[in-house]
């Protein structure tokens, strides 16, 4: 058996000097099994008590008392300042610099015409359409006779074709997503309420207005009792679900083989009228290409360039921007996650 120290002074100071050594919360834990632990000197002090004459157990008991307390109490302090360290040393080495730059790989965008073009297939289907879609490389019958614009007609040098070799091939990238009606006439009965973006090709330089290769969104309806007024009011809903709710739009009029009567329709935007597309009521030639009976059904149909559509609404000045495909360029319209 050791010997047991029965100065409660110096284990007391032995206790407190122990405490305020301990460097760490694990030290400060040991340190505690053995100052105030079962097997303590000032625990064996206590269980001491009994075997001391009873005149000195009541003294000597309380002044065991007074030291446990006190070395509790230096014990609870330096706790609080050991923890206060730790959180203090842990919130600075562990902190994070949120403005550093990082290696993460660049997420992608989708290219600020895909979101427009998801945006008008979005709107259309919600008022009932559906989304048609045909190819780039089309037949020349269905990007001009079909639309009644004959071989020999002066409107087919409206529109500047790509034709396809040998000359004869009857192939052309087609040169409006006009096409696609007469793919959807021929393919589906009326009612027909359709939407169709793509992208089309003309033979212009690409400047800061123009690119040969640019996109459209054409919209037809065959129905029965379709009028003019119809087309208005779509026109009106689609330019105020693009360009803001009180835009409106005007229609001048036109020529187009496929349409009679033809218009250009203009969107006031900013204080001006700006040129959007063209549309009209359905020409019946163009309907009985497709066997619609046009004593039944008439329809509308619409056309106008994404590009355009998307440099006003988004005062983009030059085309480049947009066919360049520069990643800073895109992200700047959102992710566009779909
Ligand atoms: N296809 C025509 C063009 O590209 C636009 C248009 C579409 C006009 C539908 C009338 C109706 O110029």
């Amino acid at each position: 058996m050791s010997i047991e120290p029965v100065d409660i002074d110096s284990i007391t100071n032995a206790a407190l000097s122990a405490i305020s050594a301990a460097s760490s919360l694990d030290e400060l834990k040991e340190v505690r099994i053995a100052h105030v632990g079962d097997r303590s000197a000032i625990a064996r002090a206590n269980q001491a008590l009994g075997q001391i004459p009873i005149e000195e157990r009541a003294a000597r008991g309380k002044l065991i008392g007074s030291a446990r307390a006190n070395i509790n109490q230096a014990f609870d302090d330096r706790e609080k300042v050991l923890t206060k360290e730790r959180d203090t040393k842990a919130l600075t080495e562990e902190r994070v610099d949120v403005t550093l730059p990082t290696n993460r790989k660049r997420r992608g965008a989708l290219h600020p015409l895909t979101i427009l073009s998801n945006e008008i297939a979005d709107l259309f289907i919600g008022i009932g359409y559906t989304v048609q879609e045909g190819p780039e490389l089309e037949s020349s019958w269905l990007n001009f006779d079909a639309l009644n614009i004959p071989a020999d007609h002066p409107a087919r040098t409206m529109q500047d074709t790509f034709f396809i070799n040998p000359p004869d091939s009857g192939l052309v990238l087609r040169t409006h997503t006009s096409p696609v009606q007469i793919r959807t006439m021929l393919e589906h009965e009326p009612p027909i309420y359709v939407i169709c973006p793509g992208r089309t090709y003309r033979a212009d330089e690409l400047d800061a207005t123009h690119t040969p290769v640019f996109n459209q969104v054409e919209g037809l309806v065959i129905d029965k009792g379709i009028t003019m007024a119809h087309l208005k009011g779509t026109l009106d809903f689609f330019a105020s679900k693009i360009f803001g709710a009180d835009v409106t739009t005007r229609i001048r009029p036109s020529y187009f083989p496929f349409t009679e009567p033809s218009a250009e329709v203009d969107f006031f935007y900013n204080g001006r009228w700006i040129e959007w597309g063209g549309c009209g009521m359905v020409n019946p030639r163009v309907l009985q290409a497709c066997g619609i009976d046009t004593k039944t059904y008439s329809g509308f149909a619409f056309g106008m360039g994404l590009e355009r559509t998307l440099m006003v609404r988004h005062g983009i000045t030059d085309m480049h921007d947009i066919v360049e495909g520069d990643i800073r360029f895109s992200q700047q319209f959102g992710v566009g996650l779909r």
